[in-house]
């Protein structure tokens, strides 16, 4: 069965380019970003893996860790990352997993059959600091993500868990956010002291700090 929000991230032991880890010891106490792509020395992944890499200090300012995954071994990832940073101008410090034989992949049901057999698709799981997960998504092998919006998404469920409110469409940091209809005009004026606005009763929006 696919996984899903909330899900505890299954665990599992493999090796990467930076050593054998055990997920969960590895992924402990930090967000983590762990992403599949369809395979090495291909186009979009080459520039996938330059992105993340040059965005390390934005994921390490969230206290996330990225990790990628795809299905050749460590010696070809090795050789890959090479041509990452000469190509995207970065220097890739991140674990890629080596998962040749497809065992995570199945794990994260990464594989997507109608797409391709034997290549993941470009799977996303936000895992938070207890190894729940947060966000699911699945792009297709010829599209690239938006490495804005993984930012983004890791900015508000990281609001979210700190001030108990949701975010709105298109929502950047510092714009107001959204108080849940679970919570009563009474205990947001207790929660939030520096006001709301009440655009209709189940439409409250109030101004957050990081
Ligand atoms: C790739 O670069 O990974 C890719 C490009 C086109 C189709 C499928 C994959």
């Amino acid at each position: 069965m696919a996984l899903r929000i909330g899900d505890t991230a299954p665990n599992f032991s493999i090796a990467t380019t930076n050593g054998e880890i055990n997920f969960h010891d590895w992924a402990k106490g930090k967000w983590t970003f762990f992403f599949s792509h369809p395979a090495d020395y291909t186009p979009v992944c080459t520039t996938e893996m330059g992105r993340t890499s040059q965005l390390a200090a934005e994921f390490a300012a969230r206290n996330c860790a990225p990790i990628g995954l795809s299905t050749d071994t460590v010696e070809a990832h090795l050789g890959w990352i090479e041509d990452v940073n000469v190509t995207q101008n970065t220097s890739l410090k991140f674990p890629i997993v080596a998962d040749a034989d497809k065992k995570i992949a199945a794990l994260y049901n990464m594989i997507h059959p109608s797409e391709s057999n034997t290549a993941t698709v470009r799977s996303v799981f936000i895992i938070d600091p207890e190894m729940k997960i947060r966000l699911t998504m699945t792009y297709p092998m010829a599209v690239g993500r938006n490495f804005d919006e993984i930012l983004r998404v890791l900015d508000a469920l990281q609001t979210g868990d700190q001030h108990g409110i949701a975010t709105p469409a298109d929502w950047q940091p510092g714009d107001k956010v959204i108080i849940p209809p679970t919570v009563s005009n009474a205990d947001a004026e207790k929660k939030f002291p520096q006001g709301f606005d009440e655009v209709k009763p189940y439409l409250r929006f109030v101004e957050v700090s990081k």
